[in-house]
């Protein structure tokens, strides 16, 4: 079961993993905070990575069934946190019943000009531009054939910087097709306000149309491979755009929904201080990811799988999440500021 650990009992490898990196977390944390932010997340990746030679997967005594798969608890890890997949085993490590990485793009790309990935401590929150710097689809599908992690990994896809908007339904389908029998599921990113253009998909006109296409396309596998095919939302949209976007959803075979992504609002950061361009996440967030999941839970019905993601950073935000009417739960930000530990809080409180 994940979960905390025994006092007194042997740890399995994966649990003394996870209690040693909660542990020294938070002495770890000045020295990590004093490097640039995108430094300080590519030694960690690395780090972790290093941790994750080995097999792993969680153990679970009470596993969720959602979207027809077996999660092995309620909490993952949101996508942006490992782009390329080079750290599942030692992510997987930390106690997640699932871990999505990317978002991927066809090609390589370098994402935007640094720097481009701040923090706001005072706030628990992020701002990032970075725009989907990832090693692309062949590399990122090569690593996934070679994982070790046996737990529930999401692939979030996306398209390229460079292709017009236009084009995007075949950056999506380029990497539906790269990724259909590699993930156990795959996200259609469509919220990142970092790629220009990008949330202009989430206008049913376009959405409609691009989703119909991967569907179609899907539909080409038999049945029992079919992987399950989920939609991200910005907290951007109105509550009639959540509405209008949630009966698209009912409409088609799509499998679940996630919200959200980051923002680009600026309430519950005060005043004063000026904020760097680019999506916050974290603690400002949660009110409007709240909103956002109960306005979809609303129209969607009970059935209809919804992923929480939005400042979840402690036992309450991870209930409130749930309350709203999430399925499953994932963070990012928080993981920064709380550590490994955030995990098995979080899991304590969702059990
Ligand atoms: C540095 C950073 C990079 C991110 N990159 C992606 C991404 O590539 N694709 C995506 O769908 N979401 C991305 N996100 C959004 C997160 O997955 C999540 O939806 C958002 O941060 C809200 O959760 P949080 O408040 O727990 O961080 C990113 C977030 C951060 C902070």
């Amino acid at each position: 079961m994940a979960g905390p650990d025994t006092k007194g009992k042997a740890r399995p490898r994966g649990a003394a993993v996870r209690h040693s990196l909660a542990v020294w977390y938070p002495l770890f944390r000045p020295a990590l905070f004093a490097l640039d932010p995108e430094r300080a997340h590519r030694l960690a990746l690395e780090a972790l990575r290093f941790a994750g030679h080995r097999r792993a997967g969680v153990a679970s005594a009470a596993p969720i069934e959602c979207m027809g798969l077996e999660f092995p608890n309620r909490l993952g890890l949101a996508a942006g946190f490992d782009k390329s997949a080079t750290a599942i085993g030692g992510l997987g490590r930390l106690g997640f019943g699932f871990i999505e990485v990317g978002t991927v793009t066809p090609k390589p790309q370098a994402g935007q000009a640094r720097p481009r990935l701040f923090r706001l401590p005072g706030a628990g929150a992020l701002v990032n531009r970075l725009g989907f710097p990832n090693d692309g689809a062949t590399a990122v599908a090569a690593r996934l054939r070679r994982r070790r992690y046996a737990g529930i990994v999401g692939v979030n896809i996306g398209k390229n910087a460079a292709t017009p908007l236009g084009r995007a339904v075949d950056d999506y389908l380029l990497c539906f097709r790269a990724f259909r029998a590699l993930a156990d599921y795959l996200v259609v990113n469509v919220s990142s306000p970092n790629t220009p253009a990008l949330r202009e998909l989430e206008d049913p006109v376009r959405l409609e149309p691009l989703l119909a296409a991967l569907l179609e396309e899907r539909a080409r596998d038999s049945a029992a491979a079919r992987p399950p095919l989920v939609l991200k939302i910005s907290p951007d949209l109105s509550l009639a755009e959540v509405g209008a976007i949630a009966r698209l959803l009912r409409s088609l075979p799509l499998d679940g929904v996630i919200a959200t992504n980051t923002t680009l609002g600026r309430s519950g950061l005060g005043g004063g201080a000026t904020v760097p361009a680019g999506g916050l996440s974290g603690r400002p967030l949660h009110a409007r990811s709240l909103e956002t999941v109960a306005a979809l839970r609303a129209e969607l019905g009970a059935a209809f799988p919804i992923i929480g993601v939005g400042g979840v950073d402690s036992a309450a935000t991870a209930l409130a999440m749930r309350a709203a009417g999430a399925d499953l739960v994932q963070v990012y930000t928080g993981l920064i500021y709380r550590g490994p530990s955030l995990v098995g809080t979080c899991l304590r409180a969702l059990r």
